[in-house]
């Protein structure tokens, strides 16, 4: 039965891992297929180990529009060819809701996007807080090499998780190391909305 006392709970630093969740969700180098441009660095580094690249610990709450289900997302540093180490990223699916990030460690950027193609870059640096309003996807990459980069999350507990697309169609930009820093650059293999509907 689903506690709905007030509660409290402690996000130590360095680390991140709160000392209440009830969800652990690893994702791994193999549930990136498509997703990194390299394709052969891609499959190159999995052939070696199916990498962990980022974890999330979510306080659950019932799925429903009331709600906010809250927790603590943590991306690891590393690249996979020149990019760097990210999440999947998602639209909700209810595109009407809005989802908000607090950076508590690290450094990043959250890549951006609307179904009609918008786009959007947010810097990611500790104290920072970032809203994502309603029908934006959302994806955290992790721009430093040595440090996790550390989240904490809260979204309508009705929103659920529309993957699909994005593993469809990508984002539109990706983030690549050059020199040591972090690009924006186009990913090519992105189709515009409007050839998506000639396509369907
Ligand atoms: C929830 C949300 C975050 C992400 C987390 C992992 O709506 O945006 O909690 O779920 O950062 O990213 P994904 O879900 O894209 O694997
Ligand atoms: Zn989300």
């Amino acid at each position: 039965m689903i506690d709905n006392r007030p509660y409290t709970f402690n996000v130590a630093l360095p680390g991140g891992i709160p000392n209440r969740f009830e969800l652990h969700t690893r994702r791994t180098l193999k549930s990136m297929h498509g997703q990194y441009l390299d394709i052969e660095a891609y499959n190159d580094k999995l052939s070696k180990e199916d990498t962990l690249l980022y974890e999330v610990y979510e306080l659950s709450r019932p799925e429903v529009a009331g709600e906010l289900i809250h927790g603590i997302s943590i991306v690891h540093p590393g690249l996979v060819g020149n990019e760097y180490f990210m999440t999947k990223g998602h639209f909700h699916t209810v595109l009407d809701t809005a989802e908000i990030y607090y950076v508590l460690q690290g450094n990043g950027k959250m890549v951006l996007e609307t179904l009609q193609g918008d786009w959007a870059i947010e810097e990611l640096t500790p104290g920072k807080m970032l809203y994502v309003p309603p029908k934006w996807a959302h994806r955290s990459v992790n721009t430093s090499l040595e440090h996790d980069l550390i989240t904490l999350f809260a979204y309508p507990g009705n929103a659920g998780h529309d993957y699909g697309t994005i593993e469809t169609q990508g984002f539109r930009k990706l983030i690549l190391i050059e020199n040591g820093e972090p690009v924006i650059v186009d990913n090519p293999r992105w189709q515009e909305p409007a050839q998506r509907e000639v396509d369907l």
